[in-house]
């Protein structure tokens, strides 16, 4: 007999929540975890908890209220005088954030009865996995009916540009900077460059991306990316774009990114260099060697659409297989998986994993874009409504942007929602439950929407997939 019904290797948003899931559906469960937190000290919740998701929110929030105060207060009579940064306060706050959600989840893993076993997993048989634990000597086995590898991903490094941990820093370090940085470099354009590099932009460090594509947010709608484009010297964000990285080179004042592109070759000359420039799976020195675990050709561990291995009893969902690297994605896959050993028959929809940029003003997406649509023949009608007209982005002081509906030019089905603006991430739900549900665009038309709200916006672009919106 086996030790448990459930080994799931892995504490982040994927492991954590198949773990509850699965103690939730009476099955005896164990979680190996690996993370150490900065102060020596086993913390559950993975990247997303302890290094991603939540403290980028954290520090992007108390950005934005600074911002707020120094650009903004006056707009509405509020005086508050000389208004300054206190980066340690603000750190503070950030830890202060993830403790108590990290401590959450280890009182869930108690409420549930889950075994939270500190250490690293590796696979060393058929329903076998060593465990590594973490400042002991000890090598324990155990063994379970099904195991769920939920290993996360991991930073790439550039070989240009090795990390010192210091000033040449992967998003943790950036997360971490004890004092902003008079001149902010970052390696990638994408979601953790945006992010990361507006936090700092905005408490006033000169930041510079540098992109190697030469379309910026090349998985966004056009129409959308390029009003996101347009608006970057607003954010403080200069980026560079079709730039490819020759050098970097350290001295004690400075370091130098030596760059190259159509015109010929650049120099940077920055205080801090952020490389965001992707992540890889957490794949290797899991024992799938000996135990035969098939990977992609990319590094991903190879799984079905049920998240199913090529071993029995064996799933892997996450960063560490195929799709988007998202919280949400890992979470959606670990209850589905969960309920797959229960006996039950879950679907997760991933043509409906919503993404979401967390710069100021937000990007949010689900479904296909325009260029998608175009490219695979599918005839599609537009609705654009901008929030320069809603009522409420005017009350608020934020009519950047615009929310975008493509809907099936025969069904009129929605297939597509884009929004660039003021809680687009929370906005986004909306768009995400009705494709859930199939609407078509004059469902959500038909839908009434509070006033004055955000959210008029969507029923607007709604109404303009057939020309009828109402305020423009
Ligand atoms: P992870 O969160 O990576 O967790 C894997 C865990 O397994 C880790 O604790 C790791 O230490 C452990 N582990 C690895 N190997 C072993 C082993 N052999 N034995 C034991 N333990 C092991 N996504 C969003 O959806 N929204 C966001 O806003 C967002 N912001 C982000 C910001 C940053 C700066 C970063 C870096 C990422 C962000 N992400 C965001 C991505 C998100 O963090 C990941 O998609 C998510 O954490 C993946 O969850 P996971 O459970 O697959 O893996
Ligand atoms: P990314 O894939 O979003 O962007 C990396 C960018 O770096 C790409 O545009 C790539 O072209 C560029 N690049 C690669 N090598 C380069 C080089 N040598 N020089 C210049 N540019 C180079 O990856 P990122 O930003 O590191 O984030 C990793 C993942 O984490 C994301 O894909 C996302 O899944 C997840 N994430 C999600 C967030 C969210 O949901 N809000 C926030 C942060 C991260």
């Amino acid at each position: 007999m086996s030790d448990y019904d459930v080994i799931v290797i892995g504490g982040g948003p994927g492991g954590y929540v198949a773990a509850i899931r699965c103690a939730q559906l009476g099955m005896k469960t164990a979680c190996i975890d690996d993370y150490v937190n900065e102060q020596g000290a086993p913390s559950l919740g993975g990247v997303c908890l302890n290094v991603g998701c939540i403290p980028s929110k954290a520090l992007l929030d108390s950005v934005h209220h600074y911002h707020r105060a120094r650009h903004e207060f006056a707009n509405h009579g509020i005086q508050v005088g000389e208004v300054s940064i206190d980066v340690a306060a603000m750190m503070q706050r950030k830890q202060q954030v993830v403790q108590t959600l990290t401590g959450g989840i280890a009182m869930l893993f108690t409420k549930y009865k889950i075994d939270w076993l500190p250490g690293r997993g590796c696979l060393v048989g058929e329903q076998r996995v060593r465990v590594e634990s973490r400042g002991e000597d000890t090598l324990n086995e155990i063994s379970a009916d099904n195991i769920i590898i939920a290993t996360g991903s991991s930073v790439v490094e550039l070989e240009a540009a090795p990390f010192d941990d210091d000033r040449i820093v992967d998003s943790t370090g950036a997360l971490a900077f004890a004092e902003v940085p008079r001149r902010l470099g970052v390696i990638g354009a994408g979601v953790i460059g945006l992010e990361l590099g507006s936090v700092w932009a905005r408490l006033g460090a000169k930041t510079t991306l540098l992109a190697r594509s030469e379309t910026f947010l090349r998985h966004v709608d056009r129409q959308i990316a390029e009003a996101v484009q347009q608006d970057l010297p607003d954010s403080g964000l200069e980026v560079q774009f079709g730039a490819r990285l020759r050098s970097v080179k350290k001295t004690a004042r400075q370091i130098t990114v030596t760059w190259e592109n159509a015109a010929g070759e650049h120099k940077l000359h920055v205080d801090r260099l952020l490389v965001a420039a992707g992540r890889r799976p957490n794949s290797a020195d899991i024992g799938a060697e000996t135990v035969g675990l098939k990977f992609d050709g990319r590094g991903f561990i190879e799984v079905d659409a049920e998240c199913r291995t090529n071993l029995p009893g064996v799933y892997a969902i996450g960063d560490v297989v195929r799709g988007p690297m998202l919280a949400h994605k890992a979470s959606a896959e670990g209850v589905a998986v969960a309920e797959r050993i229960a006996g039950q028959q879950p679907q997760v929809n991933y043509a409906t994993i919503p993404s979401v940029i967390y710069t100021w003003p937000e990007v949010a997406w689900v479904g296909q874009n325009a260029e998608q649509l175009q490219a695979e023949g599918i005839a599609f009608n537009a609705g654009v409504f901008p929030f320069a007209a809603n009522g409420r982005a005017h009350a608020a002081g934020d009519t950047v942007g615009m929310v975008k509906i493509l809907s099936d030019a025969r069904t009129d089905t929605i297939l597509g929602v884009h929004i660039y603006g003021a809680h687009a991430s929370e906005l986004i739900a909306e768009a995400v439950l009705a494709m859930e549900f199939s609407a078509s665009a004059e469902d959500l038309a038909r839908t009434i929407h509070a006033h004055p709200t955000f959210s008029e916006a969507l029923h607007e672009a709604a109404l303009a997939v057939d020309g009828s919106a109402l305020h423009i």
